[in-house]
């Protein structure tokens, strides 16, 4: 399973690639206004630090401003991976940049109907929203199974970037259903490799060994 950040933090992002576990980057405009910067000048930086898929979503909401936005994306580094918002504008300009080659992360997916008709136009990832259908009490798990039950069944390659993750649990899950990706905050990133456990075992562990050190001939 791949690991993506979710965010537009450099802090964030070099801390995470210095693990050597994240395997790429999404950003939205909320996250990307966030930073204070400008889009194209965070994305630079984040292409340098992680050699992965980067998303870069547009602001347009009509196609033709979304296509000529999208060739201005696709055009700042190879690793970029345009976002375009799940509407209709959207899947219409969906069409022609994946027929130019351009890869395009389908975002805001909420219902296997948007996720199927993203895979018919050639959508290189998709994002369901897990979380944000958590918060209206809906089971934003079952999205991610009927997805990929779906796209098993007619052989789609578009990839399952499971969004909206809030906690690590959400990442299990997804592990175990098989999605191919996991975007996440880098708290939860953090969370993910921490047991409590763990950290009390290993106090142990050297406090024992202090205690034996004391005994050894000096
Ligand atoms: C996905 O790429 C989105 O940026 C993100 O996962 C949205 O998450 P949120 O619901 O926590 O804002």
């Amino acid at each position: 399973m791949k690991f993506f950040l979710d965010t537009a933090n450099l802090k964030e992002i070099r801390e995470g690639a210095s693990l050597g576990i994240v395997d790429g980057v999404t950003t939205n405009p909320s996250l990307v206004a966030k930073e204070g910067r400008s889009l194209e000048e965070v994305a630079r930086e984040i292409c340098d630090l992680v050699d992965g898929p980067i998303s870069l979503e547009v602001i347009s909401i009509e196609s033709k401003e979304m296509i000529e936005e999208a060739r201005r994306l696709a055009r700042l580094h190879k690793n970029v991976v345009v976002k375009l918002p799940m509407i209709r504008e959207g899947v219409k300009a969906l069409k022609v940049l994946s027929g130019e080659g351009i890869r395009v992360n389908m975002t805001l997916i909420f219902s296997p109907s948007q996720a199927l008709i993203a895979a018919k136009n050639g959508a290189y990832i998709v994002s369901p929203f897990v979380g944000r259908l958590d918060d209206i009490s809906s089971e934003g798990m079952n999205l991610i199974s009927d997805i990929l039950k779906i796209y098993d069944n007619y052989g789609f390659n578009t990839q399952i970037l499971v969004a909206s993750i809030r906690h690590p649990v959400h990442v299990v899950q997804a592990a175990r259903l098989g999605a191919h990706i996991a975007t996440m905050p880098y708290s939860v990133l953090e969370q993910l490799l921490k047991h409590p456990l763990t950290d009390i075992g290993l106090e142990k562990f050297l406090a024992d060994w202090q205690k034996r050190k004391e005994l050894l001939p000096k």
